[in-house]
């Protein structure tokens, strides 16, 4: 692509407006031309604020629009689907907020639609830009700890989301441990053969009333014999909690306390250090590396980094969890299977 590829951004609500100023800032890769959101009025009072020239509430023609080469999909989770598929029919490329759909159909539709227009897709799985993520990832493959035994990741929100927000999710493990099941099967390398899943409502009963949880194990075990766990919670009382144990025969890594300032007082009283209290101030530079990594591609007509298969893998694994839960016993993994409903 010689000129810069122009750029429609999809919905500008809590992630679309981190999307939005991101994009802002990378005129040198993209001309960000379009805002979108079927609110209006956020939508013309993100473009007014950020200087982008149209806003509009008609995703259908922005999509369709022969001037836009690309997409940003920032808009609620039961609009990715449909998008992407509308997209990719009008030959753009897309990047795409998690998950792709909150069912495995849809996903397979999606891709198919992907597939056949053969332009690139990106999923919205920022842990991978992370500066910790991606050390970690660099000192696993250096072969730095040895070979990989156990992965012990922990995400656990601030607070609980809007009940609205609960009822649309998908649930916990479709909406939240997503993110999980790809950060651990991208630093493992290798896909997981056999899943178990335990959860609770500790948290509020807007959950138990979604038929949803709020608190979950899951353990996982991979090919080579490796085994990981993953804890959720969607509370945690001194912030956003992300932390993640990887350890190896030759050694091991952590990654997460992550401060906003770098600054640690001691009195009498003890140590206190500061805590980033949400996800958008944790990962602030992850949003923006992998827009810049995405456009990058378009530039460098090269593919992208995470991709639609990578997608529908960790839905797969939420399915399996949620097959776990019923049956209340390990269930075997195989990622190519089409359902685990
Ligand atoms: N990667 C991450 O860490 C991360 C973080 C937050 C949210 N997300 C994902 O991003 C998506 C949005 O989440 P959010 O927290 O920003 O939600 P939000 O409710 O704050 O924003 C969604 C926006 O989409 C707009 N919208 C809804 N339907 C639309 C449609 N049909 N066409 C155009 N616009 C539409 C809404 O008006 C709203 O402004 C979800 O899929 C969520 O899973 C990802």
């Amino acid at each position: 692509m010689s000129a810069l590829p122009r750029v429609a951004l999809i919905g500008c609500g809590r992630i679309g407006q981190v999307h939005a100023r991101t994009l802002t800032s990378l005129r040198h890769l993209c001309d960000f031309a379009v805002i979108d959101d079927r609110n209006v009025q956020a939508a013309q009072v993100t473009a007014s604020f950020l200087d982008v020239p149209r806003a509009t509430a008609d995703s259908e023609a922005v999509i369709a629009d022969p001037d836009i080469d690309a997409v940003i999909i920032a808009s609620s989770t039961e609009t990715h689907a449909p998008y992407i598929e509308l997209a990719a029919s009008h030959g753009k490329d897309i990047f795409t907020e998690k998950p792709i759909a909150l069912d495995l159909e849809s996903t397979q539709q999606a891709l198919a639609a992907v597939e056949r227009a053969g332009v690139r897709l990106q999923v919205g799985f920022q842990r991978r830009f992370d500066g910790g993520y991606a050390a970690a990832k660099q000192a696993i493959e250096g072969a730095e700890l040895g070979s990989i035994e156990m992965i012990r990741d922990a995400m656990r929100d601030p607070e609980p989301p809007p009940v609205d927000y609960i009822k649309r999710s998908g649930g916990l493990y479709r909406d939240m441990t997503v993110h999980n099941f790809d950060c651990v099967r991208w630093l493992m390398g290798e896909d997981p053969v056999e899943l178990h899943a335990t959860a609770s409502t500790l948290v509020s009963d807007e959950f138990r009333k979604a038929n949803d949880f709020d608190t979950s194990i899951v353990t996982l075990r991979f090919q080579s014999g490796a085994l990981a766990s993953i804890e959720n919670s969607r509370r945690s009382g001194f912030g956003y909690d992300v932390r993640t144990e990887i350890f190896g025969s030759e050694g091991a890594l952590m990654v997460g306390q992550s401060r906003a300032l770098p600054v640690r007082r001691l009195s009498a009283s003890g140590v206190l250090e500061d805590h980033q209290y949400f996800f958008l101030e944790r990962f602030r530079d992850a949003y923006r590396e992998e827009l810049v990594a995405f456009l990058t591609a378009l530039r460098d007509d090269a593919p992208v980094a995470v991709t639609g298969e990578d997608g529908r893998a960790a839905l797969v694994l939420a399915y399996a969890a949620e097959r776990s839960l019923r049956e209340n016993q390990p269930v075997p993994i195989d990622l190519k299977e089409v359902s685990y409903a």
